[in-house]
């Protein structure tokens, strides 16, 4: 597709003589048309040329043409502002479009790279928070995103299925088991169980030994331990799964913890081998003062146990030979910044550079939970399940106020109510914390995923209505020329850039954003301009812009997760 930005890089690159590709890094948006449709700030080359950005500007100008493409340039204060052609820009966007449909943005960038999403990640016996439904949301959007753009993509769930709390779960099995029913709402009542056997070793420490035989006689392979494990999570895995099939959110391994238990000694030998680990009061650890990190990391602890962090390292050795991979990203609460500091540190000395530098930590923040009439509370955690349920049944109750005889409610409401919470989660900046309400979120004219939704659902209203369905050979898009238009279609030129943004940042809130701005210029668009004129030939052009945002919603919301209906 046509790219202004190398077209004016390259201009500026013929009358200057720098580097093309240095010079399309300085190339701006500006916020309004006045500005140009793009612009070079000639001050970044004020340095390098020792002169002025007005007499660089206008050096420039002097040196350049307009063509088909670039139909006007001005000097203004430094700045050459780039006017494109809007009915070529037109042509370009809606034809590519039109040719690659769902694949429009598609891209082969990532074409020969190995990229890890981890995400999810919960605890097995333990509830599905807020915050493993942020992480899976994040992690499911960048795994479509990184697909999208070509890269060998693996999700990988690194369920929290190890440590010395099954041990005791098991305790608590073999004392209470027939008073807990474990098929009927099984992770509240092993938290039951848990939150018991904890109060229980507290006051008996002969229980809490127990507990370690338990662990011992589980990380040795004992057929009954074992088999209770394997029991707690698949009854867990159960649960979790109700909320992934719901959300349509898959993934291509689920080796958690547990998986890493036999790994864990090459860690402790490679670290040794290399003088890396120090006695501590028993303990073995790695300092890290010299890479900055004033906490150590514990490898093994007094006991001899390994601890969580021991378990990340043995999964980067791994990862690193199973995937050969060129980034691993963790979707992780930023309450672990520390954890991640430290293990990406310690990695330092277990894997090639190259592993190393593609450790990323994508940090989330905290999501406030809604309060009043959540039912199912433990402590306060809201059973993601449930909300997600009656998420949806409130987009059940607006869908059916708007409109009584639509068919297909119930999946329309899934989708809306599934959309309304998909967004909102990703719309906000992923390092920031995030509050969770439904009034907004499921609000249809708000920076909403029901919003971007129901614009989608107005295109294809639009599309049937006109009854045809013109070829875009046929098109004049010179009659595309109403502000709203030409914004719209600079929207739809952005796409693929976004997309890219996206991934670079980790960042899906930069797509979320980026289809509420389409959806605004679209609606804009069609609020000051009727669509189905009588005018054949300007009702094609129309139409064209039409479907053709139509189609960049529905992709970009698919990447986040979203799915669209056709009428609500
Ligand atoms: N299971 C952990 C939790 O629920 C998250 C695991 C994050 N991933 C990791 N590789 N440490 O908090």
């Amino acid at each position: 597709m046509i790219n202004y930005n190398n077209i004016i890089a390259k201009k500026i690159g013929e009358a200057t003589g720098i580097d093309i590709t240095e010079l399309s890094q300085y190339i701006e948006i500006p916020p309004q048309r006045e500005m140009g449709d793009f612009a070079f700030p000639c001050f970044k080359l004020a340095k390098q040329l020792k002169k002025s950005p007005v007499i660089i500007a206008n050096d420039i100008k002097e040196k350049i043409t307009t063509d088909e493409y670039i139909e006007k340039i001005e000097v203004k204060s430094g700045y050459l502002n780039f006017y494109v052609n809007t009915s070529k820009l037109a042509e370009e966007v809606l034809k590519e479009i039109d040719k690659q449909k769902e694949n429009y943005g598609k891209s082969d960038i990532g074409k020969g790279k190995n990229i890890i999403v981890e995400y999810s990640s919960p605890n097995i016996a333990k509830p599905f928070h807020i915050g493993h439904l942020r992480t899976t949301l994040i992690g499911n959007a960048l795994y479509r995103v990184y697909k999208f753009l070509g890269y060998n993509t693996v999700g990988i769930n690194h369920l929290g299925d190890y440590g010395t709390q099954f041990g005791k779960m098991i305790e608590a099995y073999k004392l209470w088991s027939d008073e807990y029913d474990l098929e009927d709402d099984p992770i509240n009542k092993m938290m039951d169980m848990y939150v018991r056997i904890n109060e229980l070793c507290k006051q008996d420490e002969k229980v809490l030994d127990a507990c370690r035989e338990n662990f011992r006689l589980l990380e040795n392979g004992d057929k009954y331990c074992t088999d209770l494990w394997e029991r707690f999570k698949d009854l867990s895995l159960k649960e979790f799964y109700k909320i992934y099939d719901l959300l349509d959110v898959k993934f291509d391994s689920l080796n958690g913890e547990a998986f890493y238990s036999d790994k864990m000694e090459e860690v402790v030998d490679i670290l040794e081998k290399k003088g890396k680990l120090v006695e501590s009061e028993g303990a073995k650890i790695v300092d890290l003062e010299d890479q900055g990190i004033n906490t150590p990391c514990i490898i093994k602890k007094a006991d001899g146990s390994s601890i969580y962090a021991t378990r990340d390292l043995a999964a980067i050795l791994y990862r690193a030979r199973t995937y050969d991979f060129d980034k691993c990203l963790y979707v992780v609460a930023y309450e672990q910044n520390l954890h991640f500091k430290q293990v990406f540190a310690v990695a330092k000395y277990l894997v090639d550079e190259k592993y190393h530098k593609g450790l990323t930590h994508v940090s989330y923040g905290m999501v406030a939970l809604p309060t009043g009439r959540m039912s199912t509370r433990l402590g306060n955690v809201v059973k993601i399940e449930e909300l997600l349920k009656e998420t949806i049944n409130r987009a059940n109750e607006i869908i059916t106020e708007k409109n009584q005889d639509l068919e297909d409610k119930d999946e329309v409401a899934k989708k809306v109510g599934l959309a309304a919470i998909i967004f909102n989660t990703l719309s906000t900046t992923t390092n920031k914390d995030q509050i969770f309400d439904w009034d907004t979120a499921l609000n249809f004219q708000g920076e909403t995923g029901p919003y971007i939704q129901y614009t989608y659902v107005r295109t294809k209203s639009v599309q049937d209505k006109s009854e045809i369905s013109p070829s875009i050979d046929e098109v004049d898009f010179s009659l595309l020329k109403e502000e709203t238009a030409v914004k719209t279609i600079k929207t739809l030129y952005n796409f693929s850039e976004i997309l890219l943004n996206t991934a670079e940042k980790n960042e899906p809130s930069i797509l979320a954003r980026y289809l509420i701005e389409l959806s605004q210029n679209y609606n804009n668009f069609y609020n000051e301009n009727k669509l189905l004129v009588d005018d054949e030939k300007l009702k094609n052009a129309r139409i064209a812009l039409n479907n053709s945002v139509g189609s960049v919603l529905k992709t970009g919301a698919g990447l986040l997760g979203i799915k669209m209906p056709n009428k609500m």
